[in-house]
């Protein structure tokens, strides 16, 4: 069965590289993402087939697109398929499903191939061999990828699609950062963090567990819609274009001094990053001692540089993550609704408009997490929240 599904090319890749040469700044993502056909696997006794109903744009999409990290494209053979996020309603199972029936909701995570640990060793539809992503009509996964979607959990089903790849990547952030941390300092010496995030969709689900534990909890970044949502949920904001986005050695300072300011000469605890380039010497500067800096992206650099030395008298770890375990993923889903409610952005964008999504995305003139409506029609178990 052949249905419609958007894939990245090498040839579209080379193409608009070539179009914006004298300005690589010009690259337009959209002009990469295509609508493609894709022939579906056939159903195997323990796959689902899954109609698509909403999708979110992700950023491993534009790191495939513009070829910033490695040409994924190239390395899967010269076309993808991408799309590690969705929410879908369930049209057929295979004979030796037992999770799920014909007319269930459900989400998808993206752990690609769990280690001996549960931890992936490769993200789906990105660098894992064979994974067909879901920016499509319809596909066929493995009943382990699936999770049954919390209808009832007080969140619409555009915020339900905005969490299946960013609520595990926070949750598995936060458990870590708090972990690590408390290897150092116990509870009986210091019961409450001061917790920092930058800019983004991952960053504000982490401060939201955060303060649902609470700790206080400190947004840094340059939307102002942005920020005004976080703070109705009783996060602190921080403007980071008052520092020049860290520029210049002394914005970094004058961030500093504003921190200090705001948390008694304390400093953060915890910093979630998800930026790198100069966002990681902002957010290691302001580390508290015994912090901690946990990170799963790389936006803007992936290499960093810091003083070994000055890390080990003030006892700071720099922690990398990668993504959830699966079962850590099913332990976030029961948090939706009850501690992360996602700032979603104000258009939800028809299936003909996933590559502007993505270039929005790329151009950084959203105001939320943005979604992608797959199905024209939706199932009457979310009327109610659609
Ligand atoms: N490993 C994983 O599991 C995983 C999962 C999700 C994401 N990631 C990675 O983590 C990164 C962030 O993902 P996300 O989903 O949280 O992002 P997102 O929701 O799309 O947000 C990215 C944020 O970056 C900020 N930003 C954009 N350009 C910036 C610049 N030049 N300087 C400073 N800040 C800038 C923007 O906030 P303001 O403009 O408001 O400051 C924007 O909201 C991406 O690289 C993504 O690939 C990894």
């Amino acid at each position: 069965m052949t249905i419609a599904a958007y894939s990245i090319t090498t040839g579209a890749i080379a193409t608009e590289a070539a179009r914006v040469a004298a300005d690589p700044s010009e690259f337009d993502v959209s002009r990469v993402l295509t609508l493609d056909e894709l022939e579906l696997g056939p159903l195997g006794p323990l796959d689902v087939r899954l109609r698509i109903l909403a999708v979110s744009a992700e950023h491993n999409i534009d790191h495939a697109a513009t070829a910033d990290t490695i040409n994924i494209a190239e390395a899967r053979g010269g076309r993808m398929f991408p799309g590690n996020s969705a929410t879908g309603e369930v049209l057929a199972v295979g004979d030796e499903v037992t999770r799920f029936s014909v007319g269930d909701i459900v989400i998808t995570h993206c752990n690609g191939g769990p280690d001996a640990f549960g931890y992936p060793q490769r993200i789906w539809a990105y660098d894992a061999p064979d994974s067909v992503g879901w920016y499509a009509k319809e596909a066929v996964v493995g009943e382990w990828q699936l999770i049954a979607a919390p209808l009832d959990c007080g969140l619409t089903l555009w915020e339900i699609a905005a969490l299946p790849l960013r609520a595990p990547t926070a949750y598995h952030l936060w458990r870590r950062a708090l972990g690590i941390y408390r290897l150092k300092v116990p509870y009986e010496r210091q019961a409450r963090l001061n917790v920092l995030g930058f800019g983004g969709g991952v960053s504000e689900l982490f401060l939201q567990l955060a303060r649902s534990e609470g700790h206080r909890a400190f947004y840094c970044a340059g939307s102002a819609t942005r920020r005004a949502e976080l703070e109705a949920g009783g996060i602190e904001t921080i403007d980071q274009t008052v520092f020049n986005r860290f520029h210049e050695r002394a914005d970094v300072k004058a961030f500093s001094e504003e921190c200090k300011a705001r948390t008694d000469g304390v400093l953060m605890h915890a910093v979630c990053d998800m930026l790198r380039g100069p966002v990681f010497g902002a957010g290691l500067a302001v580390a508290a001692r015994q912090g901690v800096n946990v990170s799963a992206g790389w936006q803007l650099s992936q290499v960093v540089e810091y003083n070994s030395t000055l890390m080990s008298v003030k006892q700071i770890t720099i922690d990398h993550a990668h993504y959830e375990t699966v079962q850590g993923a099913e332990a976030a889903t029961a948090l939706y609704g009850q501690v992360f409610r996602p700032t979603v952005h104000d258009e939800v964008y028809a299936w003909e408009d996933l590559p502007r999504a993505h270039q929005e995305m790329h151009q950084n003139t959203q105001t939320g997490i943005p979604i992608i409506r797959v199905a024209d029609e939706l199932p009457a178990t979310v009327a109610a929240i659609s």
